[in-house]
C-alpha cells in the first residue's frame, strides 16, 4: 500500500515497492515546508521542470543519499554535471524501477532555470509523472494548464491518486482542475500548488467542495498530512 506525504508546494514523498521517492522537494524556500532537505532519506528524486520551486533542494538531497535523480532528459543532465546520478527520461516514455514503473507525461509550462547570470538555463521541456507501484497509479501533474490530452492519460491509466495544481497564474486554477479530474477520472484527487506565495492563494477546501459537486474525490492533505492508497 503505498503511502504518500504532502511536504508543501508540490513536494511530496511517496513510499513503496520497497522504495522512497520524492518529488519536487522545494524545502528551504519555502515557508510552509513541512521537512527540512537534511532529514529526507530518500532513494529517488523526480522533478517535473526546472523552476526553483520544483527544482528546489533536489540536488543536494540526491548527494546526500546518494540517491538517483529522475527527470526529463535536459534537466537530468544538467543534474548529473553537478554530480549527482541520474535516470534521464522523455515525454512519452516509461520505465520499470525496481519500485515499479515511471511514465513521463506532458505539462503544459516552461522549464527554464534561474541559476543567476543574465538568462536563464534551458532545462528543456516540463513534465508530469505516472508512477506505478505496488499494483497503484499517482499521477503528479507537475506544473501545467488543463489540456485534453489528460482524457488520454486517464483512458490509458486507472489512477488511484491525481496531484493537480489548484493555486492559478502560473498553473491552471481550482476551476481547470475540475475539469482536469473528470477527464482524469482518478480515484482521490490531491491538490498541490497553492498559498505558498501570495500569487497563488487558493481554498483548497473550495475545490474540494466544487470537484465533490461534479463527482470527485477530493482529500485535502495538510502540510506533513499523509495518505495510503
Ligand atoms: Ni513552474
Ligand atoms: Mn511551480
Amino acid at each position: 500500500m503505498p503511502k504518500l506525504t504532502y511536504l508543501g508546494h508540490d513536494a511530496f514523498t511517496l513510499e513503496g515497492g520497497g522504495a522512497r521517492l520524492v518529488f519536487d522537494p522545494f524545502l528551504k524556500g519555502n515557508p510552509l515546508a513541512a521537512a527540512t532537505p537534511e532529514k529526507m532519506v530518500v532513494d529517488y528524486v523526480l522533478l517535473t521542470h526546472g523552476h526553483g520551486d520544483h527544482l528546489g533542494d533536489g540536488i543536494e538531497i540526491a548527494k546526500a543519499n546518494n540517491a538517483t535523480i529522475i527527470a526529463p532528459f535536459e534537466l537530468a543532465s544538467y543534474c548529473g554535471k553537478q554530480g549527482v546520478q541520474v535516470h534521464p527520461m522523455h515525454i512519452g516514455g516509461g520505465h520499470d524501477f525496481p519500485f515499479g514503473r515511471v511514465k513521463l507525461t506532458i505539462a503544459h509550462h516552461g522549464s527554464g532555470a534561474d541559476l543567476g547570470g543574465d538568462s536563464l538555463a534551458y532545462m528543456g521541456n516540463p513534465c508530469g509523472f505516472l508512477v506505478t507501484m505496488d499494483g497503484k497509479t499517482l499521477y503528479h501533474a507537475g506544473d501545467t494548464g488543463l489540456f485534453l490530452d489528460m482524457k488520454l492519460i486517464g483512458e490509458r491509466a486507472k489512477i488511484d491518486v491525481a496531484l493537480l495544481p489548484i493555486g492559478d497564474n502560473f498553473t491552471m486554477g481550482a476551476e481547470d482542475a475540475v475539469t482536469a479530474a473528470s477527464f482524469l477520472r482518478p480515484e482521490v484527487t490531491i491538490p498541490m500548488h497553492f498559498n505558498t506565495f501570495d500569487v497563488i492563494e487558493a481554498d483548497p477546501y473550495a475545490f474540494q467542495q466544487s470537484a465533490e459537486t461534479a463527482g470527485h474525490k477530493v482529500v485535502v492533505l495538510d502540510f506533513g498530512g499523509s495518505f495510503e492508497f
